[in-house]
């Protein structure tokens, strides 16, 4: 009982802590309102605009490299319809994977993990999203190991939780987050809090990565809090969404716009946002 009344205490402390620091923003394939997204021209101009993490989208490509692209084949970015799984680093380097967003992006090259870690400067972060499956998780952790970033600067993410649980087994000092969305049944929104907690145990993920959704709320976050996670959203471009999420206490936005969204949090908050 008095456990449980100090946790509540604690997770409130715990909102209103965060609600007055600010969330992070997290640039959502770069600063991809404006660049092309997954591409090195997108997470630069990310940390241009202030941004305090960037999340790319990795597959593995047929040489057993992880790759920053967000869909299992290259045809929305580059036109070619190559399947990343099948292609090898040098042939899916050949594609350009800027020209579809500007003219000024022509000859934008689809990085690798490496090449993206390379650009996190001290303090930032990455988030890494896994799209595939574990079979990638080798090539992280060698990239990881590789790079020069600390431990607390990298989070992995992923919508299957048994690849989280596989990154936690491979990667055990690495922060890794569960991605959701949510679905209605007849009466209510599922995955409900208590459902997200449960996969977060089993799968020793430290915090849920959720779709902004009007289901989220107070005691959505609450739960979170009390329990000792984490608790991030995604993908938020509309400032009032945005500042909903703020106060609710939440981590981290992920954003198309980091500059935008955060001049439009800052203007409403005091103490000047984060
Ligand atoms: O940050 C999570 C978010 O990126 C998931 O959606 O489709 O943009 O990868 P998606
Ligand atoms: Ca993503």
């Amino acid at each position: 009982m008095i456990r449980a009344t100090i946790a509540g205490i604690m997770a409130g402390m715990a909102l209103s802590g965060s609600a007055l620091a600010g969330p992070d923003i997290v640039a959502h394939r770069g600063a991809s309102h404006d660049a092309p997204e997954n591409t090195l021209a997108a997470f630069k101009l990310a940390w241009q605009q202030g941004a305090d993490a960037i999340e790319g989208d990795f597959h593995l490509s047929k040489d057993g490299r992880a790759v920053c692209v967000h869909d299992a084949t290259t045809k929305r970015t580059a036109g070619n319809n190559l399947k990343v799984a099948e292609s090898t680093l040098a042939e899916l380097q050949k594609l350009d994977v800027g020209s579809w967003k500007a003219p000024k992006y022509a000859g934008e090259r689809i990085p690798t993990l490496e090449d993206v870690l390379a650009t996190v400067p001290a303090g930032k972060r990455i988030f890494i999203e896994i799209k595939c499956g574990r079979e990638i998780l080798p090539a992280v952790k060698k990239a990881l190991l590789a790079g020069k970033l600390k431990p607390e600067q990298t989070v992995i993410i992923c919508f299957k939780a048994e690849v989280i649980a596989a990154a936690k087994k491979l990667l055990p000092d690495r922060k890794a987050l569960w991605l959701t969305s949510f679905r209605k049944t007849t009466d209510t929104w599922l995955p409900d809090a208590k459902s997200v907690l449960a996969t977060l145990d089993r799968i020793k993920a430290g915090g849920v990565d959720c779709q902004a959704h009007k289901c989220v709320g107070k005691d959505f976050a609450q739960a979170l809090r009390q329990a000792g996670k984490e608790f991030h959203v995604w993908t938020v471009d509309d400032p009032a969404v945005a500042k909903r999420f703020a106060q609710l206490g939440i981590d981290t936005i992920t954003t198309n716009r980091p500059e935008f969204l955060r001049k439009q949090l800052e203007q409403n908050t005091p103490s000047g946002g984060k």
